[in-house]
Protein backbone atom coordinates (compact mmCIF):
# COMPACT_ATOMS: atom_id res chain seq x y z
CA UNK A 1 0.00 0.00 0.00
CA UNK A 2 1.82 3.32 -1.03
CA UNK A 3 2.40 6.18 1.74
CA UNK A 4 0.55 8.20 -0.32
CA UNK A 5 -2.68 7.16 1.29
CA UNK A 6 -5.40 9.58 -0.34
CA UNK A 7 -8.71 10.77 0.74
CA UNK A 8 -10.64 9.61 -1.69
CA UNK A 9 -9.48 6.27 -0.81
CA UNK A 10 -10.16 6.55 2.77
CA UNK A 11 -13.32 7.66 1.60
CA UNK A 12 -14.18 4.47 -0.27
CA UNK A 13 -13.25 2.42 3.08
CA UNK A 14 -15.72 4.89 5.26
CA UNK A 15 -18.47 3.45 2.54
CA UNK A 16 -17.71 -0.25 3.88
CA UNK A 17 -15.69 -1.88 1.06
CA UNK A 18 -12.85 -3.42 1.04
CA UNK A 19 -9.48 -1.51 0.41
CA UNK A 20 -8.87 -2.11 -2.88
CA UNK A 21 -5.42 -3.46 -2.89
CA UNK A 22 -5.06 -5.47 -0.35
CA UNK A 23 -8.90 -7.05 0.22
CA UNK A 24 -8.88 -5.68 3.79
CA UNK A 25 -12.14 -5.40 4.90
CA UNK A 26 -11.52 -3.48 8.32
CA UNK A 27 -10.01 -0.25 7.95
CA UNK A 28 -6.09 -0.57 8.92
CA UNK A 29 -5.06 1.28 11.99
CA UNK A 30 -2.46 3.50 10.70
CA UNK A 31 -0.43 3.52 13.85
CA UNK A 32 2.50 6.47 12.41
CA UNK A 33 3.30 9.76 13.36
CA UNK A 34 4.04 11.11 10.29
CA UNK A 35 3.17 10.64 6.35
CA UNK A 36 6.50 10.50 4.33
CA UNK A 37 6.39 13.23 0.96
CA UNK A 38 6.58 12.74 -2.07
CA UNK A 39 9.39 15.39 -2.92
CA UNK A 40 9.60 19.55 -2.20
CA UNK A 41 6.64 20.17 -3.61
CA UNK A 42 4.27 18.35 -2.44
CA UNK A 43 5.62 19.09 1.25
CA UNK A 44 4.55 22.69 0.14
CA UNK A 45 1.20 22.19 -0.95
CA UNK A 46 -0.13 19.76 1.89
CA UNK A 47 0.99 22.59 4.14
CA UNK A 48 -0.53 25.38 1.52
CA UNK A 49 -3.70 22.97 1.79
CA UNK A 50 -3.47 23.87 -1.99
CA UNK A 51 -3.88 19.92 -1.74
CA UNK A 52 -5.11 17.30 0.79
CA UNK A 53 -3.04 14.65 2.02
CA UNK A 54 -1.58 13.63 5.32
CA UNK A 55 1.17 15.59 7.00
CA UNK A 56 1.60 14.28 10.75
CA UNK A 57 -1.07 12.25 13.41
CA UNK A 58 -1.53 15.50 15.70
CA UNK A 59 -3.78 16.63 12.73
CA UNK A 60 -4.87 13.78 10.60
CA UNK A 61 -4.98 9.94 10.56
CA UNK A 62 -6.06 7.76 7.67
CA UNK A 63 -7.61 5.48 10.70
CA UNK A 64 -9.17 8.51 12.40
CA UNK A 65 -10.12 9.86 9.37
CA UNK A 66 -12.59 6.84 8.27
CA UNK A 67 -13.80 6.76 11.91
CA UNK A 68 -14.73 10.87 10.85
CA UNK A 69 -16.25 10.19 7.77
CA UNK A 70 -18.70 7.67 9.71
CA UNK A 71 -19.55 9.77 12.15
CA UNK A 72 -20.41 12.90 9.63
CA UNK A 73 -22.28 10.58 7.33
CA UNK A 74 -24.15 9.08 10.42
CA UNK A 75 -25.66 12.87 11.54
CA UNK A 76 -25.87 14.38 8.15
CA UNK A 77 -22.33 16.49 8.18
CA UNK A 78 -21.42 18.46 5.84
CA UNK A 79 -19.28 18.09 2.65
CA UNK A 80 -16.01 20.25 2.39
CA UNK A 81 -14.25 21.80 -0.35
CA UNK A 82 -11.01 19.78 0.10
CA UNK A 83 -12.73 17.03 0.27
CA UNK A 84 -12.00 15.72 3.97
CA UNK A 85 -14.77 14.94 6.33
CA UNK A 86 -17.13 16.87 7.62
CA UNK A 87 -16.34 15.54 11.10
CA UNK A 88 -13.54 15.99 13.63
CA UNK A 89 -12.16 13.20 16.08
CA UNK A 90 -10.82 13.99 18.96
CA UNK A 91 -9.30 12.89 22.20
CA UNK A 92 -11.93 12.83 24.62
CA UNK A 93 -15.60 14.31 24.31
CA UNK A 94 -14.19 17.35 27.15
CA UNK A 95 -11.55 18.30 23.80
CA UNK A 96 -14.67 18.12 21.50
CA UNK A 97 -16.48 20.59 23.46
CA UNK A 98 -13.38 22.59 24.06
CA UNK A 99 -12.42 23.25 20.29
CA UNK A 100 -16.37 23.28 19.38
CA UNK A 101 -16.02 26.51 21.49
CA UNK A 102 -12.88 27.82 20.88
CA UNK A 103 -13.56 27.41 16.83
CA UNK A 104 -16.55 29.97 17.95
CA UNK A 105 -14.99 32.29 21.01
CA UNK A 106 -12.32 33.68 22.28
CA UNK A 107 -11.50 36.05 24.87
CA UNK A 108 -14.02 38.85 25.27
CA UNK A 109 -17.01 36.66 23.72
CA UNK A 110 -19.72 34.79 25.54
CA UNK A 111 -21.87 31.68 25.08
CA UNK A 112 -25.39 30.77 26.31
CA UNK A 113 -26.00 27.48 27.70
CA UNK A 114 -28.37 24.83 28.82
CA UNK A 115 -27.84 24.36 32.41
CA UNK A 116 -28.68 20.91 32.76
CA UNK A 117 -25.50 19.44 31.32
CA UNK A 118 -22.81 16.25 31.91
CA UNK A 119 -20.98 18.14 34.97
CA UNK A 120 -17.69 17.99 33.41
CA UNK A 121 -19.10 20.10 30.69
CA UNK A 122 -21.06 22.40 33.28
CA UNK A 123 -17.39 22.85 35.05
CA UNK A 124 -15.56 23.94 31.56
CA UNK A 125 -18.01 26.27 30.80
CA UNK A 126 -18.66 27.59 35.05
CA UNK A 127 -15.41 27.83 36.00
CA UNK A 128 -12.74 27.04 32.94
CA UNK A 129 -13.88 28.84 30.15
CA UNK A 130 -14.01 31.89 32.37
CA UNK A 131 -10.63 32.22 32.75
CA UNK A 132 -9.60 32.48 29.36
CA UNK A 133 -11.84 34.97 28.99
CA UNK A 134 -15.24 33.55 27.76
CA UNK A 135 -18.38 33.95 29.89
CA UNK A 136 -21.25 31.64 29.63
CA UNK A 137 -24.59 32.60 31.24
CA UNK A 138 -26.71 29.60 32.05
CA UNK A 139 -30.58 28.57 31.14
CA UNK A 140 -32.30 26.59 33.81
CA UNK A 141 -35.30 26.31 31.95
CA UNK A 142 -33.79 24.75 28.33
CA UNK A 143 -37.77 25.09 27.14
CA UNK A 144 -38.21 28.74 28.04
CA UNK A 145 -37.65 30.63 24.91
CA UNK A 146 -37.99 33.60 26.63
CA UNK A 147 -34.59 33.29 28.55
CA UNK A 148 -32.45 31.64 26.10
CA UNK A 149 -33.27 35.39 23.94
CA UNK A 150 -32.60 37.39 27.77
CA UNK A 151 -29.55 35.50 28.01
CA UNK A 152 -28.11 36.64 25.02
CA UNK A 153 -25.61 39.13 24.53
CA UNK A 154 -24.24 41.49 21.25
CA UNK A 155 -20.77 39.01 22.55
CA UNK A 156 -22.73 35.39 22.55
CA UNK A 157 -20.97 33.49 19.93
CA UNK A 158 -22.71 30.50 20.13
CA UNK A 159 -26.30 28.41 22.18
CA UNK A 160 -25.04 25.11 23.76
CA UNK A 161 -27.43 22.17 24.80
CA UNK A 162 -27.51 18.43 25.21
CA UNK A 163 -30.25 16.76 23.14
CA UNK A 164 -30.63 14.58 26.00
CA UNK A 165 -29.77 15.66 29.28
CA UNK A 166 -27.12 13.82 31.69
CA UNK A 167 -28.59 13.19 34.39
CA UNK A 168 -31.74 15.38 33.77
CA UNK A 169 -33.40 13.21 31.24
CA UNK A 170 -34.67 16.73 29.73
CA UNK A 171 -34.78 16.58 25.91
CA UNK A 172 -34.46 19.74 24.76
CA UNK A 173 -36.80 21.08 21.63
CA UNK A 174 -34.03 21.80 18.93
CA UNK A 175 -35.57 23.24 16.18
CA UNK A 176 -36.78 25.88 19.06
CA UNK A 177 -33.76 26.96 20.56
CA UNK A 178 -31.91 26.71 17.01
CA UNK A 179 -34.31 29.57 15.95
CA UNK A 180 -33.55 31.49 18.75
CA UNK A 181 -29.72 31.20 18.05
CA UNK A 182 -30.41 31.97 14.26
CA UNK A 183 -32.37 34.90 14.76
CA UNK A 184 -29.47 36.32 17.00
CA UNK A 185 -26.97 35.26 14.38
CA UNK A 186 -25.23 32.88 16.59
CA UNK A 187 -25.01 28.58 15.37
CA UNK A 188 -26.53 25.99 17.81
CA UNK A 189 -24.18 23.37 19.22
CA UNK A 190 -25.76 19.70 20.46
CA UNK A 191 -24.12 17.69 22.50
CA UNK A 192 -25.73 14.20 21.27
CA UNK A 193 -23.97 12.16 23.57
CA UNK A 194 -26.73 10.15 25.08
CA UNK A 195 -28.94 9.98 21.86
CA UNK A 196 -26.64 9.00 19.39
CA UNK A 197 -27.64 9.63 15.54
CA UNK A 198 -29.40 6.36 15.78
CA UNK A 199 -32.27 8.25 17.45
CA UNK A 200 -31.87 11.99 17.37
CA UNK A 201 -29.84 13.92 13.88
CA UNK A 202 -29.78 17.51 15.55
CA UNK A 203 -28.51 18.97 12.40
CA UNK A 204 -32.06 17.72 11.12
CA UNK A 205 -33.83 19.70 13.73
CA UNK A 206 -31.39 23.31 13.00
CA UNK A 207 -28.68 22.54 15.09
CA UNK A 208 -25.73 23.60 13.28
CA UNK A 209 -22.83 21.73 14.93
CA UNK A 210 -22.59 18.29 16.84
CA UNK A 211 -20.20 17.24 19.88
CA UNK A 212 -19.98 13.82 21.06
CA UNK A 213 -18.24 12.14 23.64
CA UNK A 214 -17.41 9.48 21.60
CA UNK A 215 -16.30 6.99 24.92
CA UNK A 216 -20.04 6.39 25.22
CA UNK A 217 -22.62 4.59 22.69
CA UNK A 218 -20.40 5.52 19.46
CA UNK A 219 -17.23 3.16 21.07
CA UNK A 220 -20.03 1.44 22.90
CA UNK A 221 -17.85 -1.20 24.84
CA UNK A 222 -16.23 0.91 27.82
CA UNK A 223 -12.46 0.84 26.11
CA UNK A 224 -11.71 4.21 24.58
CA UNK A 225 -11.61 7.84 25.44
CA UNK A 226 -12.92 9.60 22.62
CA UNK A 227 -14.65 12.59 21.52
CA UNK A 228 -16.24 14.25 17.48
CA UNK A 229 -16.89 17.23 16.18
CA UNK A 230 -19.60 17.09 13.45
CA UNK A 231 -19.84 20.92 11.81
CA UNK A 232 -23.68 21.04 9.72
CA UNK A 233 -22.76 23.74 7.16
CA UNK A 234 -25.31 25.39 7.96
CA UNK A 235 -24.44 28.39 9.66
CA UNK A 236 -23.58 31.61 7.13
CA UNK A 237 -20.62 32.89 8.78
CA UNK A 238 -20.11 35.76 6.80
CA UNK A 239 -23.97 36.54 6.78
CA UNK A 240 -23.84 36.57 10.27
CA UNK A 241 -21.36 39.69 10.66
CA UNK A 242 -20.59 38.32 14.33
CA UNK A 243 -17.95 35.58 13.31
CA UNK A 244 -14.69 37.43 11.86
CA UNK A 245 -12.69 34.41 13.05
CA UNK A 246 -14.36 33.15 9.66
CA UNK A 247 -14.17 35.85 7.63
CA UNK A 248 -10.84 37.48 8.72
CA UNK A 249 -7.58 36.38 7.43
CA UNK A 250 -5.78 33.97 9.91
CA UNK A 251 -2.30 34.91 10.41
CA UNK A 252 -1.57 31.64 11.61
CA UNK A 253 -2.29 30.27 8.16
CA UNK A 254 -1.02 32.07 5.12
CA UNK A 255 -3.87 34.67 6.16
CA UNK A 256 -6.41 32.53 4.98
CA UNK A 257 -10.21 33.59 5.76
CA UNK A 258 -11.68 30.22 5.93
CA UNK A 259 -15.37 31.64 5.07
CA UNK A 260 -14.70 33.10 1.94
CA UNK A 261 -12.24 30.44 0.85
CA UNK A 262 -13.66 27.45 1.70
CA UNK A 263 -17.46 28.05 2.79
CA UNK A 264 -19.74 25.32 4.34
CA UNK A 265 -17.33 23.15 5.66
CA UNK A 266 -15.47 26.38 6.75
CA UNK A 267 -15.69 25.61 10.95
CA UNK A 268 -14.43 22.02 10.30
CA UNK A 269 -11.72 22.78 8.64
CA UNK A 270 -10.49 25.59 11.18
CA UNK A 271 -11.25 23.17 13.95
CA UNK A 272 -8.60 21.06 12.57
CA UNK A 273 -5.64 23.05 10.67
CA UNK A 274 -5.74 25.68 13.20
CA UNK A 275 -7.00 24.15 16.91
CA UNK A 276 -6.32 20.97 16.49
CA UNK A 277 -2.92 21.92 15.17
CA UNK A 278 -1.97 24.22 18.15
CA UNK A 279 -4.14 22.46 21.27
CA UNK A 280 -3.13 18.61 20.21
CA UNK A 281 -6.11 17.15 21.48
CA UNK A 282 -5.85 14.73 18.50
CA UNK A 283 -7.07 11.07 18.98
CA UNK A 284 -4.85 8.36 19.06
CA UNK A 285 -4.86 5.29 15.62
CA UNK A 286 -5.82 2.59 17.89
CA UNK A 287 -8.62 4.46 19.17
CA UNK A 288 -10.11 5.30 16.08
CA UNK A 289 -9.97 1.50 15.26
CA UNK A 290 -11.92 0.65 18.30
CA UNK A 291 -14.40 3.81 18.03
CA UNK A 292 -14.68 1.82 14.37
CA UNK A 293 -15.98 -1.47 15.74
CA UNK A 294 -18.30 0.40 17.88
CA UNK A 295 -19.98 1.98 15.35
CA UNK A 296 -20.32 -1.39 13.01
CA UNK A 297 -22.79 -2.36 16.03
CA UNK A 298 -24.61 1.36 16.87
CA UNK A 299 -28.03 0.43 15.43
CA UNK A 300 -27.82 -3.15 16.80
CA UNK A 301 -26.73 -1.90 20.71
CA UNK A 302 -28.74 1.37 20.28
CA UNK A 303 -32.38 -0.37 20.02
CA UNK A 304 -31.24 -3.19 22.87
CA UNK A 305 -30.49 -0.34 25.25
CA UNK A 306 -33.44 1.45 24.26
CA UNK A 307 -35.87 -1.66 24.78
CA UNK A 308 -34.29 -2.43 28.19
CA UNK A 309 -34.17 1.45 29.88
CA UNK A 310 -37.71 1.10 29.01
CA UNK A 311 -38.58 -1.44 30.97
CA UNK A 312 -36.38 -0.41 33.59
CA UNK A 313 -37.87 3.07 33.67
CA UNK A 314 -41.29 1.42 33.62
CA UNK A 315 -39.85 -1.40 36.93
CA UNK A 316 -38.35 2.03 38.69
CA UNK A 317 -41.92 4.12 37.94
CA UNK A 318 -43.64 1.05 39.38
CA UNK A 319 -41.42 0.89 42.55
CA UNK A 320 -42.66 1.49 45.89
CA UNK A 321 -39.26 2.40 47.23
CA UNK A 322 -38.51 5.40 44.21
CA UNK A 323 -39.92 8.92 44.69
CA UNK A 324 -39.55 9.68 41.15
CA UNK A 325 -38.22 8.39 38.00
CA UNK A 326 -35.97 10.60 35.36
CA UNK A 327 -36.67 9.30 31.67
CA UNK A 328 -38.29 10.81 28.50
CA UNK A 329 -40.03 7.24 27.63
CA UNK A 330 -42.58 7.28 30.13
CA UNK A 331 -45.76 9.32 29.25
CA UNK A 332 -45.35 10.96 32.75
CA UNK A 333 -42.11 12.94 31.58
CA UNK A 334 -43.04 16.33 30.57
CA UNK A 335 -40.71 15.89 27.22
CA UNK A 336 -41.82 12.56 26.97
CA UNK A 337 -44.07 14.36 23.36
CA UNK A 338 -40.68 16.08 22.18
CA UNK A 339 -38.87 12.96 22.78
CA UNK A 340 -41.18 11.05 20.55
CA UNK A 341 -41.08 14.37 18.18
CA UNK A 342 -37.24 13.88 17.73
CA UNK A 343 -36.72 10.50 18.14
CA UNK A 344 -40.19 9.19 16.22
CA UNK A 345 -40.63 6.39 19.08
CA UNK A 346 -37.33 4.44 18.68
CA UNK A 347 -36.57 5.22 22.04
CA UNK A 348 -36.05 7.77 24.79
CA UNK A 349 -31.87 7.34 25.81
CA UNK A 350 -30.68 4.40 28.11
CA UNK A 351 -29.41 6.80 31.08
CA UNK A 352 -32.44 6.66 33.64
CA UNK A 353 -32.38 8.38 36.63
CA UNK A 354 -34.05 8.20 39.72
CA UNK A 355 -34.75 9.46 43.82
CA UNK A 356 -34.98 6.84 45.77
CA UNK A 357 -36.75 6.81 48.78
CA UNK A 358 -34.42 7.74 52.10
CA UNK A 359 -32.15 9.80 49.74
CA UNK A 360 -27.97 9.40 49.85
CA UNK A 361 -27.54 7.32 52.67
CA UNK A 362 -30.77 4.36 50.64
CA UNK A 363 -28.99 5.40 47.37
CA UNK A 364 -25.67 4.26 48.98
CA UNK A 365 -26.73 0.83 50.34
CA UNK A 366 -28.70 0.11 46.68
CA UNK A 367 -25.20 0.77 45.20
CA UNK A 368 -23.52 -0.97 46.96
CA UNK A 369 -25.55 -3.88 46.52
CA UNK A 370 -25.77 -4.21 42.84
CA UNK A 371 -23.63 -6.83 41.51
CA UNK A 372 -24.35 -6.90 37.72
CA UNK A 373 -23.98 -4.07 37.52
CA UNK A 374 -20.86 -2.17 37.10
CA UNK A 375 -20.35 0.96 40.09
CA UNK A 376 -18.43 3.54 37.80
CA UNK A 377 -18.05 6.67 36.29
CA UNK A 378 -19.31 6.38 32.55
CA UNK A 379 -22.26 5.91 30.54
CA UNK A 380 -23.06 4.25 27.64
CA UNK A 381 -21.01 0.34 28.16
CA UNK A 382 -22.55 -2.65 26.79
CA UNK A 383 -22.57 -3.47 30.90
CA UNK A 384 -24.77 -1.74 32.76
CA UNK A 385 -23.85 0.68 35.21
CA UNK A 386 -24.92 2.68 38.38
CA UNK A 387 -23.49 5.77 40.44
CA UNK A 388 -24.69 8.45 42.57
CA UNK A 389 -24.25 11.82 40.42
CA UNK A 390 -23.91 14.33 43.13
CA UNK A 391 -21.34 12.14 45.70
CA UNK A 392 -19.28 11.43 42.13
CA UNK A 393 -19.82 13.34 38.25
CA UNK A 394 -21.14 16.18 40.03
CA UNK A 395 -19.53 16.60 43.31
CA UNK A 396 -17.53 19.47 42.38
CA UNK A 397 -20.50 21.27 42.00
CA UNK A 398 -22.12 23.36 44.70
CA UNK A 399 -26.22 21.84 46.01
CA UNK A 400 -27.31 24.93 43.98
CA UNK A 401 -25.16 24.14 40.45
CA UNK A 402 -26.43 20.50 41.28
CA UNK A 403 -30.08 21.74 41.35
CA UNK A 404 -29.56 23.51 38.09
CA UNK A 405 -27.73 20.85 36.19
CA UNK A 406 -30.53 18.06 37.31
CA UNK A 407 -28.85 16.27 40.05
CA UNK A 408 -30.26 15.93 43.89
CA UNK A 409 -28.81 13.96 46.66
CA UNK A 410 -30.74 10.80 46.78
CA UNK A 411 -30.43 10.40 42.97
CA UNK A 412 -29.35 7.39 41.86
CA UNK A 413 -27.92 7.03 37.78
CA UNK A 414 -28.20 4.08 35.75
CA UNK A 415 -26.97 3.37 32.14
CA UNK A 416 -29.04 0.48 31.29
CA UNK A 417 -26.47 -2.23 29.34
CA UNK A 418 -27.47 -4.95 27.20
CA UNK A 419 -27.44 -7.84 29.63
CA UNK A 420 -31.11 -10.06 29.51
CA UNK A 421 -33.70 -7.54 30.86
CA UNK A 422 -34.38 -10.43 33.54
CA UNK A 423 -30.67 -10.50 34.78
CA UNK A 424 -30.76 -6.26 35.01
CA UNK A 425 -34.18 -6.53 37.27
CA UNK A 426 -32.98 -9.37 39.56
CA UNK A 427 -29.90 -7.04 40.60
CA UNK A 428 -32.29 -3.70 40.52
CA UNK A 429 -34.17 -5.89 43.01
CA UNK A 430 -31.54 -6.73 44.87
CA UNK A 431 -30.57 -3.14 45.68
CA UNK A 432 -33.88 -2.35 46.39
CA UNK A 433 -33.96 -4.52 49.32
CA UNK A 434 -30.48 -4.00 50.59
CA UNK A 435 -31.76 0.25 50.34
CA UNK A 436 -35.18 -1.01 52.47
CA UNK A 437 -32.58 -2.15 55.67
C1 LIG B 1 -23.13 14.12 27.78
C2 LIG B 1 -21.64 14.09 27.93
N1 LIG B 1 -20.90 14.95 27.22
C3 LIG B 1 -19.55 14.97 27.33
C4 LIG B 1 -18.90 14.13 28.19
C5 LIG B 1 -17.40 14.22 28.31
O1 LIG B 1 -16.83 13.19 27.55
P1 LIG B 1 -15.41 12.50 27.85
O2 LIG B 1 -15.55 11.82 29.18
O3 LIG B 1 -15.25 11.57 26.70
O4 LIG B 1 -14.39 13.58 27.87
C6 LIG B 1 -19.62 13.20 28.94
C7 LIG B 1 -18.92 12.28 29.87
O5 LIG B 1 -19.54 11.67 30.72
C8 LIG B 1 -21.04 13.19 28.81
O6 LIG B 1 -21.80 12.33 29.51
Amino acid sequence: MSNDWGFETRQIHAGQQADPETGARAAPIYQTTAYQFRDTDHAKNLFALAEVGNIYTRIMNPTQAVVEARVASLEGGTETAIGIPGALALSSGQAAETLAILNLAESGDHIVSASALYGGSYNLFHYTLPKMGITVTFVDDADDAAAWQAATQPNTKAYYCESIGNPMNNVVDIAKVANIAHSNNVPLIVDNTVATPYLIRPLEHGADIVVHSATKFIGGHGTTIAGVIVDGGSFDFAASGKHPMFTDPDPSYHGLAYWPALGPGSYIIKARVQLLRDIGASISPINAFLLLQGLETLSLRMERHFANANAVAQYLAAHDQVESVSFAGLPTSQWHEIANHLGGGRGYGSVPAFEIKGGLEAGKKFVEALELHSHLANIGDVRSLVIQPAATTHSQLTPEEQASTGVSAGQVRLSVGLESIEDIIADLDKGFAAAAV
